[in-house]
């Protein structure tokens, strides 16, 4: 029997579960303008899972309710026990998830939580740790809601899949590669378009399907990834998408950023899947190198892989699955934005080389996908935007080549497909 949010989304669920604790923990005084929107969004949710489907979140209702009854009565003034009920809740979920064989099909609709947090801040005055409360015990309730409401959806079976991928150490393409093969086992034709020479990149998107897959990039997806979906990516008129991604912390806004963009651009979003790989960007692999090989090699976590597979059969048997989609609107979302985008990637991200280690074999600028590294004398130099993927860094035999400030005093990541890496430098 599989964990029923997967590995990762119930890691995530009770990560969040804390976080969302200790804030309202220390903001008492807004508990009960926080009680209020619970209480509203509680009362959407009991008409949504009665009229739409009734399934396991009515366990949700029924806890929801209760804890809010003795918050009124009880505990006025102090939050905690506000939220202290949502790992409870999600504990009996997941306990009634198990017994249904749900475990595929829990979804959240990334826009209720922003509007619940934008909520709280305009409604009560809230600081900015209540509004983050709500975000996340909003984006509890999310799961539940679309676990009842999507939980029946099917739709028409899948022939033909079009693949945008964007991968750069070469993680995405292995955990995307498990998806496809798997589709091609079943007799789907899938076209693979390579977003790597990014700005040369064009696809022909005409299969029925859609599937993008792409690193985490400053908790979204890389900056010329996200210029594609946002500018060019064509409208889907209803056409099954799902989405793919690989990050080396957790699921991150990047799926529910990229979740609403598909949304809007009109695809019927059937999942995402996304899987924990190593950190390809050397500036945080700070300490001894030993410590990082050995967390290298934990990852990516082969208990997560067989999920893979699961979602490719359920895309082309037409049913929704994946990861649950959660966003957090914490500031790194912010922050995320800030460090990638043209402007710092053009001014600040400088390459540094050292030249007596550098050995002229222009691996590095036959790799870059932004075509930012040319060569003279053999040795190379930078010019114009760059995509932040480390790529260089990464692929370069001696060592030679840094992103200033960015990669000088951490270990690089010597990437487990490196032969792909090779084989798209040289393609
Ligand atoms: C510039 C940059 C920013 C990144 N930001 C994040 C992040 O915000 N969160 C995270 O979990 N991983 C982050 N990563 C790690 C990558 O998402 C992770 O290593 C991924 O598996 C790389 O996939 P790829 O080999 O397909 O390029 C970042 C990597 C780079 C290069
Ligand atoms: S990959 Fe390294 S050694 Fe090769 S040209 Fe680039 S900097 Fe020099
Ligand atoms: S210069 Fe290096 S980090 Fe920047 S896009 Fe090219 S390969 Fe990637």
């Amino acid at each position: 029997m599989k964990r029923p949010f997967g590995t990762s989304g119930f890691y995530w669920i009770l990560s969040y579960a804390a976080l969302a604790m200790a804030s309202t923990y220390y903001e008492p005084q807004s508990t009960i303008a926080l009680t209020i929107i619970h209480a509203g969004l509680t009362v959407s949710l009991v008409i949504l899972t009665r009229v739409i489907a009734p399934g396991p979140a009515a366990i949700l209702d029924i806890g929801n309710m209760a804890a809010l009854i003795w918050i009124f009565y009880h505990d006025a003034g102090r939050g905690f026990p506000v939220i202290l009920f949502t790992p409870l809740i999600t504990a009996l979920v997941i306990i009634r998830a198990h017994k249904e064989r749900v475990n595929r099909r829990i979804y959240v609709w990334p826009v209720l939580p922003v509007l619940w947090a934008f909520a709280a801040f305009k409604l009560s005055g809230c600081a900015y740790s209540t509004g983050l409360t709500c975000s996340f015990s909003a984006s509890f309730i999310m799961l539940f809601v679309f676990l009842a409401v999507r939980l029946r959806a099917k739709y028409p079976a899948i022939r033909s899949i079009d693949v945008v991928l964007s991968s750069y150490s070469g993680n995405t393409e292995h955990f995307t590669d498990i998806f496809i093969q798997e589709a091609r086992e079943k007799g789907v034709n899938v076209r693979v378009h390579r977003f790597h020479k990014h700005k040369r990149f064009k696809a022909d998107l005409t299969q029925e399907s859609l599937v993008v897959a792409f690193p985490v990039m400053g908790w979204k997806p890389p900056w010329p990834f996200l210029t594609y979906l946002v500018l060019k990516l064509p409208r889907g008129h209803g056409k099954p998408a799902f989405i793919l991604y690989t990050s080396a912390g957790g699921p991150e806004n990047a799926g529910a950023l990229t979740w609403l963009i598909l949304a809007l651009k009109g695809y019927r979003l059937m999942g995402l899947n996304w899987g924990m790989y190593p950190l390809n960007m050397a500036m945080f692999r700070l300490g001894p190198k030993r410590i990082w090989d050995r967390l290298d090699s934990l990852l990516p976590d082969t208990r997560v892989l067989p999920s893979q597979k699961e979602c490719a059969r359920a895309f082309i048997e037409g049913s929704p699955s994946g990861a649950p989609v959660i966003l957090s609107p914490t500031p790194l979302f912010i922050i995320g934005a800030l460090i990638d985008n043209f402007l710092v990637d053009t001014v600040l991200c400088h390459n540094h080389i050292y030249r007596d280690r550098c050995v002229k074999c222009g691996l590095c600028a036959r790799y870059c996908p932004a075509e930012r590294l040319r060569t003279k004398n053999g040795y190379p130099y930078s010019r114009g935007e760059c995509a932040l993927c480390f790529g260089c860094v990464n692929i370069c035999p001696n060592g030679a080549m840094h992103l200033w400030w960015l990669s000088e005093y951490g270990n690089k990541y010597r990437p487990r497909w490196y032969d792909k890496m090779i084989a798209r430098a040289e393609s």
